[in-house]
């Protein structure tokens, strides 16, 4: 069953019902016959829509910016009316849940790394989905050890994780909120209750997943309604509306526990899933210490394990940090080459060495070390691929010990939020629990299910990321703030599963080694390599000399559809300034917030 357009399905695939095929076959011709000088644009506009972007944002008074520009209006209200990052974060979370149902979430989970202006400190949430109680490492194997043949993993209700979302968003507002909990849901109520206008963008989506989102009747009845025709009309979500009541008047508990954990629990149990009542009781965030180091004297804040976004981005910083890189140009076959280089190394060590910290031993010391950045750094040899298989995840130890959204919030105070969440793949498992409007995620399909066997975005795994009961699965989510002399530089993140990690190190080099402003950094191209395969990603198109250039060093080069969405916000000369990814139409930056 077709479900899903995945990371790692070709653009030759790209099939189902897909009313814009003859709009890609354009700019696949487009693309072929090499006519574009600004592909990223032009590829926008072949596909015919509006990106709410149309320009940089600036602002005094703090910025916004989300994959939805309805988001993005509640974070600057809650600005407006007196909150802070944290509140402005929490609601846009809750509203997105509702406006961006493919990835925004209540039935997921994700990390949130923040710069508190009044402890002049980092901190980082961990509210990433666990594996239930009853879940055992073997559950997608069957009896012949094959892998994932019913794609249990990925779709329906065996696929997914103890939703961390609430409880995450509730420790924030505990930890660091100034307004009133139930201010933070009233916006979210509203788009769930009274509906929302569904853009071109989002109807396509909601047209071209119409297999996924039919099979469970709940869904349909949510999401399908309106099929085929989903352009002018408005998405209501009644159930949601007032499960997110119940959330306003009981806080966490209004989710975890009473009448819609009871929901979830018996839809689970009903229909062979794991998660129950006492997963839900016993779910907890984690406070965790941020991963932070130096890049050319710019302090890098990112998430820790269990993500493995932080890890790799300071190693391949670490890395790059000992070459000129702005003395190469930006995208030549030179640059692309060194990138590719250190992405295999990075990715290899993923692979085998990043999981739960709370379960397994992380060494995440020696990788993010300049000794070792040192040892990576003296195997590249610059002028060719070196063929992934000749690449080993690197560290020698002695013993072995396609949906996302990112959004980030700078206030006045000189508070940073940068988050990224998800449900997984795009509308997670397809499974909306009944009654109550929310959608799961499929995050069990980040854990490895077998040594060897790729997941979803084709990333390999072993022992540290196998699954346990209570384990989290490990993520390339990267939330990140870069801060430049005690002051905010900017923050960035993205979705895109695997590519999250080489999107987001591209923005920190477009930005601080080739001085781009937030627009060129968001119109450059982004190239991706994750070890195995071994394969060179690169988005839109590649102009003939350097696609033979890279040929002639030994790499495959594929062109790919973009699937990142980097949001950034920046702070310059006391001015802040944004900017969503065209990549997905919907986003906005925007930072409309009164003097106070
Ligand atoms: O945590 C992760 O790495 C994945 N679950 C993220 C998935 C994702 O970004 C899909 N979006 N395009």
């Amino acid at each position: 069953m077709e479900k899903q357009i995945t990371n790692g399905q070709k653009m030759s695939q790209l099939k189902t019902i897909n009313n814009k095929n003859i709009l890609y076959s354009c700019w696949l011709l487009l693309i072929s016959i090499n006519l574009f000088s600004s592909e990223p644009i032009a590829y926008l506009n072949t596909l015919g829509y509006e990106p709410a972007q149309k320009e940089i944002a600036y602002s005094l008074n703090g910025m916004v910016t989300t994959q939805h520009f309805l988001a993005t209006s509640v974070g600057e209200k809650i600005l407006n009316k007196g909150g802070n990052a944290y509140d402005a974060s929490i609601a846009i979370a809750f509203t997105l849940a509702v406006v961006l149902p493919r990835a925004g979430n209540i039935g997921g989970g994700g990390f949130m790394v923040m710069y508190d202006k009044d402890t002049s400190k980092a901190y980082s949430i961990d509210y990433r989905e666990k594996a239930p109680e009853k879940s055992y490492r073997d559950m997608y194997l069957d009896a012949d050890g094959i892998f994932n043949k019913d794609e249990l993993s990925t779709f329906g209700y065996l696929a997914s994780g103890v939703p961390g979302t609430v409880a995450g968003l509730w420790e924030v507002h505990k930890q660091f909120g100034s307004l009133p909990w139930k201010d933070l849901l009233e916006d979210a109520i509203f788009y769930a209750e009274e509906g929302f206008e569904i853009s071109p963008y989002m109807a396509d989506i909601l047209y071209k997943y119409n297999e996924k989102m039919s099979y469970f009747p709940e869904t349909k009845k949510i999401f399908q309604a309106d099929f085929p025709d989903f352009k002018n009309r408005k998405l209501f979500q009644k159930d949601l509306a007032n499960t997110l009541k119940k959330i306003s008047l009981n806080g966490k508990d209004g989710f975890y526990k009473g009448e819609i954990a009871k929901k979830i629990a018996y839809d689970m149990k009903l229909n062979g899933g794991l998660i129950s009542l006492y997963d839900l009781e016993n779910y907890n965030p984690v406070w965790r210490e941020p991963l932070t180091s130096s890049y050319r004297n710019n302090k890098i804040i990112t998430m820790g394990p269990p993500s493995s976004g932080g890890v790799h981005i300071i190693q391949m910083l670490n890395v790059l940090e000992n070459y000129n890189l702005d003395s190469l140009e930006h995208n030549s076959s030179h640059y692309i080459n060194l990138l590719t280089e250190v992405m295999k190394y990075a990715y290899a060590d993923r692979s085998k060495y990043l999981g739960d910290p709370d379960f397994f031993d992380v060494p995440v010391k020696r990788i993010t070390s300049h000794d070792y950045s040192k040892e990576i750094y003296e195997k590249i040899s610059l002028g060719s691929s070196a063929p992934s298989i000749d690449i080993h995840p690197g560290m020698y130890l002695d013993s072995e010990s396609n949906e996302t959204t990112h959004f980030s919030v700078a206030d006045s105070q000189g508070n940073v939020v940068s988050s990224t969440y998800t449900l997984n793949s795009t509308f997670g498992s397809g499974v909306v629990i009944k009654g109550t409007g929310i959608l799961m995620n499929n995050e069990m399909d980040d854990f490895s299910a077998a040594p060897g066997i790729p997941n979803q975005f084709g990333l390999l795994g072993a022992k540290a990321n196998e699954i346990i009961p209570r384990k989290r699965p490990l993520s390339s989510m990267t939330p990140t703030i870069v801060m430049k002399e005690g002051e905010l530089f900017f923050t960035t993140g993205s979705p895109g599963g695997s590519r999250i990690i080489s999107a987001v190190l591209q923005s920190i080099l477009n930005i601080v080694d080739f001085k781009m402003n937030l627009e060129e950094a968001t119109f450059a191209k982004r190239i991706h390599h994750q070890w195995q395969p071994d394969i060179l990603d690169i988005e839109f198109s590649v102009d003939t000399k350097t696609r033979n250039e890279l040929k002639a060093m030994g790499y495959y080069v594929e062109i790919t559809e973009p699937l990142t969405c980097i949001q950034t916000i920046m702070y310059k000369n006391k001015k802040y300034s944004g900017y969503g990814d065209f990549r997905r139409p919907d986003a906005l930056a925007s930072g409309k917030i009164n003097d106070r």
